[in-house]
């Protein structure tokens, strides 16, 4: 096995899809079309929320929705302080101020508990993250949001199929986002889906995601200043294709992450941890370590055993931009967040891994000193 390489992620694409893809390609239709109006009724349906808008990607859906709501310059924005990077980065492109909430040391979502905290007369929205496909607190979240009269955007890009008391991740918030890139369950490329059960905030979608264009009018009406975030025809039929076996892909990948919980024994390394009530799409495994130079050195000693692993997620106050623009002490105030960074690592999970591959990983992992 010791020459083989085990890579992070390898997208599920069968042969099924793959004619699936030559058959729109042989129908000249490639752009926005039906193919993507029946993936959008699709998830619709699988989530239980009225609409969906297929984009471009994870990060145009949550730059979409931030639009729908007119956050500007005067807004506060409230962001975990673990997550990628995009996040918070959608919140900087519409001139918004992020205010960073540390997260759950065993969960890695948004610590619930400390969000009223960070709440000012200029909060406008919330952007809790399902972090690694782990649904955050959404029943706590959303009542602290009615409370204070916020709006909600699950960021859900790893969380497709994930839920809470059997309620879908992305059917808690005004709006649900997902991302569609290779390293999730099921892919396009590049893609995203933007759900929500209100029509007006819908519609606003619909109209930004193509030019400012009024959905479904011929002749054509501009009536906003749009963006080109619209998914091809290509993208919807590949992923698709792919939808149709996303809950044996999440079955099998929940099996994968069980052995994973139950043979990994190394007392230098903490397991994720699941709340109750809470399902994972383990998006991610994430390990912790002690620190940052044992987790860099199990990076390595899993690279020299033909495993590739890699960092989690960003502790975004740490990051270079963010520090320079905020100022923050992240590994003081935020230190949940700053050690997930640190001493995090993603390693392999994915639908076409094979058991006794993470066996394998498991009997290297505890090998590791
Ligand atoms: C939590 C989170 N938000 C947003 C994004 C952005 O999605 P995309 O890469 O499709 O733009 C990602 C991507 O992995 C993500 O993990």
């Amino acid at each position: 096995m010791k020459n083989i390489t085990i890579p992070l992620s390898r997208p599920d694409i069968q042969n099924q899809d793959i004619t699936e893809v030559v058959r729109v390609l042989k129908t000249g239709m490639l752009v926005q079309g039906k193919e993507v109006n029946k993936l959008e009724s699709a998830v619709s349906k699988l989530i239980n929320v009225e609409y969906c808008s297929a984009v471009s990607n994870g990060t145009a859906s949550l730059h979409l929705a931030l639009i729908a709501f007119g956050v500007g310059p005067e807004d506060e924005i409230i962001v975990p302080a673990f997550s990628y990077i995009a996040t918070a980065n959608v919140v900087e492109l519409v001139g918004a101020r992020c205010v960073f909430v540390d997260i759950h040391p065993r969960f890695f979502n948004i610590e619930e508990s400390q969000i009223e905290r960070a709440i000012t007369s200029r909060t406008k929205v919330i952007i809790p993250v399902h972090e690694f496909g782990l649904c955050a607190n959404m029943p706590e979240i959303m009542k602290l949001a009615k409370k204070h009269k916020l709006k909600v955007i699950e960021d859900a890009a790893c969380a497709l199929g994930a839920t809470v008391n059997s309620k879908f991740a992305g059917s808690f918030g005004h709006f649900g986002s997902f991302s569609l890139h290779p390293r999730k369950a099921i892919t396009s490329g590049e893609g995203g889906l933007l759900v929500t059960s209100d029509p007006e905030l819908d519609f606003k979608i619909k109209t930004l995601r193509n030019h400012g264009i009024e959905p479904g009018l011929v002749p054509q009406n501009f009536i906003a200043a749009g963006f080109n975030y619209r998914m091809t025809d290509i993208q919807a039929v590949l992923v698709y294709s792919q939808f149709l076996r996303l809950e044996s892909i999440l079955e099998y990948k929940s099996k994968l992450a069980s052995i994973y919980s139950e043979e990994i024994h190394n007392p230098a390394i903490r397991l994720p941890e699941i709340p109750d009530g809470a399902s994972h799409t383990w998006q991610t495994f994430h390990l912790l370590l002690e620190n940052e130079k044992q987790r860099n050195k199990l990076m390595e000693f899993l690279k020299l055993n033909g495993i590739m692993s890699n960092y989690g997620a960003q502790c975004i106050p740490a990051t270079t931009y963010y520090k320079n623009k905020y100022g923050y002490h992240s590994e003081s105030e935020f230190p949940n967040a700053f050690e997930a960074y640190t001493c995090g690592l993603a390693i392999p999970l994915y639908n076409q891994l094979k058991e006794d591959q993470v066996q394998f990983i498991s009997k290297t992992i505890n090998n590791f000193r």
